[in-house]
């Protein structure tokens, strides 16, 4: 069970229930009570990750005695164990599944924001490409978001060294730049089993919720693939942006819609039980939704773990339905109040 994908429960489903022909939809729920991010109180503008051992809780487990060398086993250790074993007793159309989703360190566009103030950036200047001395299209990590991935390359370093962590079986990626950038920081130079190397696979729908914001526009094919020549694209990945649209944002629910979709196509095609995401606040925040997690958000350079039971269900999911992209309105000249709560460009003048 552990190493087959979802689709193979999904076929073993339909040969022996004979009522049903296929199972329709993937049903996510959180396993909670194994990080501090699952519970309530815990608060996430305070909660240091690294600090915290990833919020990992100390606990013993039911499967703790069939453990091998348990009394020497780390809490990580015993928690592979625990999800392994979970998945051997699983019935065939259920999987548990730990992500890893990291946001990529600090970009352009973030510092931008910061700079105007948020008005000013979302009605006027987050729209351009840049100012003439800095780029904010498909922007790069600053210097300190290059130095926030870094930490978090150590403090995998840590993890694999001491805590006997296993790392990823598999790593996706959203296309955008400060998330290649990210990801590369974050993952090169570990000690990482042989079998399960540092090869992301660039995924479309991991991408940023879409705005008319011109960091949200991804650059094509040709230039990722000459930037970063060792990772794989998903099949089909066309050469441009094929959603990005001049001053138009999309709605949460199509943003939800797809990321179900993304889930659903790892978890047909991947039987990896440990997955790597590097995406955005957004993106990851529209994840967790889909899952069933409680609103935990990251700041720039944050990731969050979050164990996951997958269940492939015959009858139908809950019908999608996805909106047409809104227009965004901006505003002729920057506005000049620093007001947050001018959001809708309302305080053009
Ligand atoms: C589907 O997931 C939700 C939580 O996301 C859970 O409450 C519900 O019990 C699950 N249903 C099945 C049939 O697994
Ligand atoms: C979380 O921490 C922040 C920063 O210290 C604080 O402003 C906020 O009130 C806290 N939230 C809760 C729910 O305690
Ligand atoms: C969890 O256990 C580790 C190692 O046994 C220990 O260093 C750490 O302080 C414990 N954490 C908490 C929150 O108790
Ligand atoms: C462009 O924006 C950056 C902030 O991202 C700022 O540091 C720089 O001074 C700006 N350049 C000009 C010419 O205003
Ligand atoms: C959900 O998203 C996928 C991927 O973008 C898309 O192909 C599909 O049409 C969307 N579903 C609905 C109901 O819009």
């Amino acid at each position: 069970m552990r190493t087959s994908s979802l689709l193979s429960s999904i076929l073993a489903v339909a040969s022996t229930a004979t009522a049903y022909s296929y199972a329709k939809h993937i049903n996510y729920t959180v396993v909670t009570d194994i990080f501090q991010q699952d519970d309530a109180a815990t608060n996430a503008s305070t909660f240091d990750f690294i600090a915290s051992n990833f919020g990992l809780i100390n606990q013993t487990y039911l499967s703790d005695p069939s453990c091998p060398d348990r009394k020497q086993s780390t809490q990580w250790q015993r928690l592979a164990h625990y999800i392994s074993t979970l998945n051997k007793q699983a019935p065939r159309n259920e999987r548990y599944t730990l992500f890893f989703m990291g946001r990529h360190g600090e970009g352009y566009h973030n510092a931008a924001e910061t700079f105007f103030g948020t008005p000013a950036w979302n009605c006027y200047w987050s729209e351009l490409d840049g100012n003439g001395t800095v780029t904010w299209a498909d922007a790069k990590l600053t210097a300190t978001g290059v130095q926030q991935a870094q930490r978090v390359n150590r403090f995998w370093a840590h993890l694999i060294k001491d805590e006997k962590i296993t790392p990823p079986e598999t790593y996706y990626t959203s296309p955008l730049c400060r998330c290649l950038d990210t990801a590369r920081l974050t993952f090169t130079g570990l000690d990482l089993p042989r079998r399960s190397p540092f090869v992301p696979v660039i995924k479309e729908l991991l991408r940023e919720g879409i705005s008319a914001h011109t960091c949200d526009r991804r650059s094509t094919r040709s230039y990722i693939q000459a930037n970063f020549p060792s990772y794989r694209f998903e099949k089909g990945f066309p050469e441009n942006d094929p959603h990005w649209t001049e001053l138009r944002a999309e709605p949460q629910k199509d943003q939800d819609n797809r990321s179900k979709v993304v889930l659903d196509d790892i978890f047909t095609n991947d039987g990896s039980t440990i997955i790597s995401i590097t995406s955005h606040s957004g993106e990851i925040a529209s994840l967790l939704r889909v899952l069933g997690h409680r609103v935990f958000s990251l700041s720039t350079g944050a990731a969050i773990p979050v164990l996951v039971k997958a269940t492939a269900l015959n009858g139908d999911g809950p019908a999608t339905t996805t909106l047409p992209y809104t227009p965004q309105k901006t505003c002729a000249t920057p506005p000049t109040i620093r007001d947050s709560s001018c959001n809708d460009c309302s305080c053009c003048t």
